[in-house]
């Protein structure tokens, strides 16, 4: 059995442990969905994990769901992404970069061009979202003309080769926790009658085709794809999961980079998936969520329990920028500030202490 400071190859990304950073948005880019110097320095601190993988980044304009979330669809974004991924690799690590398109989730008050959301139906979420007015309704959503498909299907193939020329090493396309991808496979949000809606075999066509078109462009080898079966996340319901997840992952390419799931309390369905896919696999263990936050404990057992490859853990690396060397000792752990996670600016983001800095501090 593995442990976690083996090394791990995930397709064509070889990490020297399978200690995994999960995606984590934290709304610092700047309006305009640039990486800044900021998040150069939040990423290389937390370079001790085997690979990182950035917080959720718009593929297009249409695409962000928050505000200062980073994008990757102009030119300019990307090489602002060149200084992170130069100081990360200078550290030993490895990042990738997490496609999210945020489809129906959002407000146009959030964005520079207060733009309406799209998805693939035209079915407004329930619930709501911060925005600089307080909270609000999520706004109605207008479906997707098949040509519009296509074209976001483009726009992440673009924002793929932009997440390679600023160094990334690869890209996670993040199709779970309700957001468009997710809203294409579930049926309460996606209640199409064309080639995209309907079957599982037509739900999964986006999905597959993101998967196929970016492999195409950077290799699949580079490629990750994040998925959540169960989540209610968002105002998803599914309601034929396991055949809609076994069939998904029957369907992708057993070259991918690794496939990756974010546990909704359903360790069933994740045995299911360990048993159908060959490739890679990266667990975000919440076998029972009152358990809170991922543990190295948790990551070991699952690892222990040959679950999967890597283990990705979010609370804990927001809070503990050495967590890996932490982990190594046995040390204890600072405690997550929940206040400063969304926005604002080093507070909560690049001032938690290492190890060395709080023995300085005795
Ligand atoms: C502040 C914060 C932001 C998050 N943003 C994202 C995101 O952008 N993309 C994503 O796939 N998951 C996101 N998540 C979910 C995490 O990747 C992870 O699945 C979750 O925190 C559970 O893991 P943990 O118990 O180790 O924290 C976010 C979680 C937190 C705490």
């Amino acid at each position: 059995m593995h442990t976690l400071f083996e090394p791990v190859q995930y397709g064509s990304i070889a990490t020297s442990n399978r200690f995994v950073m999960a995606p984590m948005s934290r709304n610092r880019a700047t309006k305009h969905g640039h990486a800044t110097a900021l998040m150069a320095t939040y990423y290389s601190q937390r370079a001790g994990a085997g690979l990182i993988i950035s917080e959720g980044i718009q593929p297009n304009q249409v695409g962000q769901g928050y505000m200062n979330s980073p994008g990757l669809h102009t030119l300019s974004q990307a090489k602002s992404w060149q200084p992170v991924t130069d100081l990360v690799h200078t550290q030993g690590g490895k990042i990738v970069a997490q496609l999210m398109h945020c489809g129906r989730i959002g407000h146009p008050s959030l964005y520079p061009s207060a733009h309406q959301s799209v998805a693939p139906s035209a079915i407004t979420a329930q619930g709501q979202t911060y925005t600089q007015d307080g909270m609000k309704d999520f706004a109605p959503p207008r479906a997707l003309t098949i040509d519009e498909i296509h074209a976001t299907i483009s726009d992440y193939v673009q924002a793929a080769r932009y997440a390679i020329m600023g160094g990334f090493d690869g890209i996670e396309i993040h199709a779970g926790n309700g957001f468009l991808p997710h809203q294409f496979l579930a049926n309460n949000t996606n209640q199409r009658q064309d080639c995209y809606g309907g079957s599982i075999e037509n739900r999964t066509r986006f999905t597959l085709e993101i998967v196929a078109a970016v492999s195409d462009a950077i290799g699949a080898g580079r490629v990750g794809l994040r998925i959540s079966p169960h989540n209610t996340f968002n105002d998803i319901a599914e309601t034929d999961t396991e055949q809609l997840y076994s069939a998904l992952i029957q369907a992708l390419p057993t070259d991918l980079a690794y496939l990756h799931i974010m546990e909704a309390a359903s360790r069933t369905t994740s045995d299911a998936i360990r048993q159908l896919w060959t490739g890679a696999l990266i667990l975000n263990p919440h076998n029972r969520w009152e358990d809170g936050p991922v543990t190295p404990a948790i990551a070991d057992k699952v690892l222990q329990q040959d679950l999967c490859d890597g283990v990705s853990l979010g609370a804990l690396f927001v809070a503990n920028p050495d967590l890996v060397e932490r982990a190594r000792l046995n040390a204890p752990l600072n405690d997550m500030d929940d206040s400063t996670l969304y926005g604002g600016g080093a507070k909560g983001y690049t001032d938690y202490p290492t190890l060395d800095k709080v023995a300085q501090a005795v």
